[in-house]
């Protein structure tokens, strides 16, 4: 279950209905995708996961005009992991959708909106699926695990390239994920 914070406001939602009401009035579709048993293990290749969801990512091409789909697997030993995540830590822009379907692991998008309002991180976990769309000025940030298994889908490959703003607005924000077991702190008293 995605987590939604907005910074700005001193907020976070965490409910299923909420984090989906509010990414939906900032024009970014949540929907939550149990992980379940789709007979994968651990390991499983990107293949195997491609074969697992064929019937998820058939249905999203359907309904986006999204031609292909790949697998992004980063772990701790990926090979040149810090080069990796700087083309993606800075706030940019993509001529085509971000469309990410987690399937193991966690990560943070920052959202930055055109129209002013508030910059909010959506923290994603397995079961998550998420479509920024194009235009939208993001940034994203593995969390401490430095663990993401993401099904991908692209309208045209050569268009998903990074256009960076320059603004420096992703300065301003902390990388923070909190993960399963983060727990609010109690009231004062209870
Ligand atoms: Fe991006």
């Amino acid at each position: 279950m995605a987590v939604v914070r907005i910074p700005e406001e001193n907020r976070s939602l965490s409910d299923a209905g909420g984090v989906a009401a509010y990414l939906a009035t900032r024009g970014i579709d949540y929907e939550r995708w149990a992980p379940g048993d789709r007979g994968l293990t651990a390991g499983a290749t990107a293949d195997a996961i491609l074969r697992a969801y064929s019937d998820k990512i058939d249905q999203l091409k359907a309904q986006g005009g999204y031609v292909t789909a790949d697998v992004i697997d980063v772990n701790p030993a990926t090979p040149h992991l810090d080069a990796m995540l700087a083309r993606f830590n800075a706030e940019h822009w993509h001529d085509e959708d971000e469309v990410r379907l987690i399937v193991e692991g966690r990560g943070l998008f920052h959202i930055h909106p055109a129209d002013g309002g508030p910059v909010f991180a959506i923290e994603v976990e397995a079961g998550d699926l998420i479509r920024v769309p194009r235009g939208t000025h993001h940034w994203f940030d593995l969390c401490s695990d430095r663990r993401i298994r993401a099904i991908r889908l692209f309208q045209d490959v050569s268009g998903w390239t990074p256009h960076y703003t320059n603004s420096g607005a992703d300065k301003g924000f902390q990388p923070l994920c909190f993960g399963p077991q983060y727990f609010p702190p109690s009231p004062a008293g209870a």
